[in-house]
């Protein structure tokens, strides 16, 4: 019978054994991921898994020392495997392939984190990485390991004041960019905004490495390609000499990942090594089914949590192939573009979002253009980032001739809380939900009041203290806020910010986000953000940001503003301005386009707009209007705007 994290992947693994393996992992987590680090190549061996000294922050591995990189990389070369493709950079973009052995990719990180030493950078300090989907965004986080040092990665689709936001929190001591991305139709120029940035950070002087693209200008603040400040990656790689892998305490930052809250301030969600090398050498192995010279292509971007397990950091550790896709599912140049990519790179595994998957079907409903390619090396598909609708899935079920696994999981855990292990075996899958609990995540859904409910019954889903190794250890630089956000509603449980329900069998199904933050394509986004920049309008006086049901993208913002007294713009070019400075104030990535103007918006008698309440009526849920409501009839007039389908 399967009982621990080595137990053999016969295809016997039962319900029962599922059961057993996580009431294991939760009854005695000590053993289970002191097996489970045996994955792992450490200088220091760990003596004990968790240290809850600081309980209700834990901490895991504590006395033992390694390097994540040396993990994804050096290890398998020294093991004799430098030979295999550890990455295949595909970009439809450029219409090119480019593969690395893990040998080339070793030498390439090594050297590169050399460049980062000579710009300064050594452990512990933060390095801001902006890149697009270039094999140089994979190397400069493993060039940042290398050295101990903590990256911070931002997605490219954010604006220079995100980007600002986040270099005035993490104070990186380099920031690693390129002169520019490529979008379908677009060319977006990085460094204008790294300028930008960098000077609303009042950070002007942070040395900056930039990868120069063909087309793009990479002319630094000195008018030069290279300056005091600014290098060029290529010159600087090529100056530098191979470091060697710094050893850290496995509790020591590996990285931190900015995600969306529910206020405007991004949150820093913090990794350490020792757990993030455990749980995803765990989580490749058990959940995704990857081992040495399998192929996983993540269609994702290094930007988001995704990118950072299943693009870089879980198949390198797995001694596995990644592909890292710059390209779209569609338009790039047509729907068959992951037929394409599985045909050609023998994938084996492909892990996408919901949103993706409906842009392919909206585009070609039949299938076609995938159908043309030889999709025979694909054994699963996974999806995550949304709640994935059960049309789709069956409609990409049927069309790959795969299971479908969804999981669940967010920027915060790093790993799925609810998954199917299919590394273990088949068990059954439920459509519209993620399966069940991964080890470690003890899953309890509580009422308003912090009590457990039934089996079947909706509410907040929590996750019972301590996390397991992987998840956030705190928020970067507050542990207050850490508590605030995320442990202070229910004690001794973590709050995920997402409702749903558990049913009989211990199947989780999760419905949507309790708070404040919305999911656009996969894309994580705090409306309080965007209200942020709408209130920046000189005409509007009030407003509220909601996320409205979109059948491409999931979700979408949409914002009910009021206007000043007197202000009387015309609508569509108020909507207009708006657009504009949400683009520019959050991104395009937003993807925010509509505005309504309304006459008041409902608000408590203290004068707290009822954000719920619309939320509730938006998405058709049921509601009740508190009794502290200053003006109930205000929601009737609104009632019409938030679910115009049910108008008149
Ligand atoms: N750099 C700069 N701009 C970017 C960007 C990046 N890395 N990624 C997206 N954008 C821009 C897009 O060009 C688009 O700009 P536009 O308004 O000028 O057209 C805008 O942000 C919105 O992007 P997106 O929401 O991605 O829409 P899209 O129309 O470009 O693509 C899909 C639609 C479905 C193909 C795309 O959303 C997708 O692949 N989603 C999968 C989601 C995903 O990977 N989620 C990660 C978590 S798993
Ligand atoms: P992110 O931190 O960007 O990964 O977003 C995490 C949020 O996305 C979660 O809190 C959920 O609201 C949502 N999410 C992620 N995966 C799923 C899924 N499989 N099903 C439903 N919602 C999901």
């Amino acid at each position: 019978m399967a009982t621990g994290p080595d137990s053999a992947d016969d295809g016997s693994f039962s319900p029962d054994d599922y059961r057993s393996l996580h009431a294991r992992s939760l009854a005695d987590p000590e053993a289970f991921w002191l097996e489970a680090a045996r994955a792992v190549d450490w200088s220091q061996q760990p003596e004990r898994a968790l240290d809850s000294a600081a309980a209700p922050l834990h901490r895991w591995f504590p006395s033992a020392t390694l390097n994540t990189s040396y993990n994804a990389l050096d290890r398998h070369v020294e093991a004799g495997h430098g030979d295999r493709t550890a990455l295949v950079y595909d970009s439809a973009m450029l219409g090119l392939s480019r593969t690395y052995t893990y040998a080339d990719l070793r030498d390439e990180v090594a050297v590169a984190a050399g460049a980062l030493a000579d710009l300064g950078v050594g452990a512990g300090d933060r390095v801001l990485i902006y890149l697009p989907m270039i094999p140089e965004a994979v190397i400069a986080m493993l060039a940042t390991a290398r050295l101990g040092a903590v990256h911070s990665v931002v997605f490219g689709g954010f604006a220079p004041a995100e980007l600002a936001a986040r270099i005035r929190d993490a104070r990186p001591s380099a920031v690693v960019t390129a002169s520019g991305g490529l979008e379908p139709g677009r060319r977006v120029e990085y460094l204008p905004a790294v300028r930008e940035a960098l000077a609303l950070a009042d950070s002007a002087l942070t040395p900056v490495m930039v990868k120069h693209r063909d087309g793009f200008d990479s002319t630094g603040p000195d008018g030069h390609r290279a300056g005091a400040h600014w290098v060029d990656w290529d010159e600087a790689v090529g100056r530098a000499v191979a470091v060697p892998p710094v050893e850290v305490v496995a509790t020591d930052p590996l990285y931190i990942l900015y995600t969306s809250g529910t206020t405007g301030a991004p949150k820093g969600v913090v990794r350490d090594n020792g757990g993030h090398a455990v749980a995803l050498a765990w989580s490749m192995r058990s959940i995704y089914g990857i081992g040495p010279g399998d192929v996983m292509l993540t269609a994702s971007d290094v930007g988001w949590v995704v990118g950072h397990s299943y693009i870089v950091y879980g198949p390198l550790l797995a001694g596995a192939t990644t592909v890292l896709y710059e390209g779209k599912p569609v338009g790039t140049p047509d729907a068959g573009a992951f037929g394409r990519l599985i045909d050609q790179h023998r994938v084996n595994v492909l892990f996408t979002a919901p949103t993706a998957l409906r842009a392919i079907r909206r585009v070609d409903p039949r299938g076609e253009a995938i159908r043309r390619h030889d999709l025979s090396s694909l054994r699963t598909l996974f999806s995550a980032g949304e709640r994935l609708d059960t049309g789709t899935s069956a409609w990409i079920g049927d069309l790959l001739g795969v299971p479908v696994v969804d999981n669940w999981w967010q920027t915060e855990t790093g790993w799925p809380i609810c998954a199917s292990p299919r590394g273990l075996g088949d068990l059954p899958l439920k459509a519209g939900s993620p399966s069940l609990p991964s080890p470690g995540y003890d899953v309890v859904v509580l009422d308003d009041g912090g009590s457990p409910v039934p089996a079947g019954t909706e509410g907040s889903i929590a996750l019972r203290l301590p996390l397991p190794p992987g998840a956030l250890t705190t928020l970067w630089g507050s542990d207050e806020r850490y508590r605030d956000s995320y442990l202070s509603t229910f004690e001794g449980y973590y709050t995920s910010g997402d409702s749903g329900y558990v049913d009989e069998e211990g199947y989780v199904f999760v419905m949507g986000r309790t708070d404040d933050v919305i999911n656009v394509a996969g894309h994580r986004l705090s409306t309080g953000a965007i209200e942020q920049v709408i209130a920046g309008h000189p005409a509007v006086a009030e407003c509220a940001v909601l996320g409205v049901e979109d059948p491409l993208k999931g979700q979408r913002a949409s914002a009910y503003v009021v206007l000043k007294a007197g202000e009387h713009p015309d609508p569509a070019e108020l909507e207009a301005d708006l657009v504009r400075m949400v683009r520019a104030g959050i991104g395009p990535v937003a993807d925010f386009r509509s505005a309504t103007v309304v006459e008041a918006l409902p608000k408590t008698r203290s004068g707290k707009i009822l954000r719920k309440t619309m939320r509730q009526i938006a998405a058709g849920k049921p509601y009740t209007v508190p009794s502290t409501i200053e003006d109930a009839s205000v929601l009737d007039v609104l009632k019409p705007l938030l679910r115009p389908a049910q108008r008149g």
